[in-house]
């Protein structure tokens, strides 16, 4: 007699083997966004917040950034709006030559083809560097299930005000 150890594992074998045998059916979808994403941090308009100050203030390690940032069609914050990203970003690099953020946040799309749908996007960005790669850990709606990368390049930065326009190329298999 099976033992339910054993009858739920061939269970489990049996539902990996369904989903990768209808995945290969299915054929899986790669979407290409492209967009880019306002980082703006001075009142009236502000979209990004910090929400804690840096314990020694000549460093900004620790320094914790909420954001509800527009994402857009092209590089003018007037351009079409093609949804939002909402979440927050924390430095966490010591070394200020080094700048590194550990970005976590939901893109939140309101563009009609992909409307109400999120794309979930944690990773390590060292903004210094000319391209960052941050994984895609998820999705929903269209996206759901979906696995990705999305690459980013700072388009422009006021380092008076720490304003930043970066241009995402988000690539999502679905
Ligand atoms: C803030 O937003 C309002 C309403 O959209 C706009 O009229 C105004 O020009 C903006 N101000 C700045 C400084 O961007
Ligand atoms: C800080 O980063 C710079 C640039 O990457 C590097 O040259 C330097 O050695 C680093 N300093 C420390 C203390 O790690
Ligand atoms: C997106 O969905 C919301 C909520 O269902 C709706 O109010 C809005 O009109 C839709 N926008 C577009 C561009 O389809
Ligand atoms: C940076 O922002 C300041 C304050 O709004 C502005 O005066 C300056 O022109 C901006 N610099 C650039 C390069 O856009």
């Amino acid at each position: 007699m099976a033992t339910p150890f054993l009858s739920s594992s061939s269970t489990i074998l049996h539902l990996l083997l369904l989903a990768a045998v209808s995945l290969t059916a299915a054929g899986a979808t790669v979407t290409h966004l492209h967009f880019f994403w306002h980082d703006v941090l001075t009142t009236p308009n502000a979209t990004a917040v910090a929400v804690t100050q840096p314990a020694d203030p000549s460093s900004s390690f620790g320094q914790t950034v909420v954001i509800d940032n527009a994402m857009t069609e092209g590089p003018d914050a007037s351009s079409a709006l093609v949804g939002r990203a909402q979440g927050l970003y924390v430095v966490v690099s010591q070394n200020a030559s080094n700048p590194a953020l550990l970005m976590v946040m939901n893109l939140v799309l309101t563009a009609p083809e992909y409307n109400g749908s999120t794309i979930s996007i944690i990773g390590r960005n060292p903004v210094l560097q000319q391209e960052r790669e941050l994984p895609v850990v998820g999705g929903t709606g269209h996206f759901r299930q979906g696995r990705g990368y999305a690459l980013l390049k700072t388009y422009s930065f006021n380092a008076t005000t720490g304003n930043a326009v970066v241009e995402y190329d988000v690539y999502v298999t679905h």
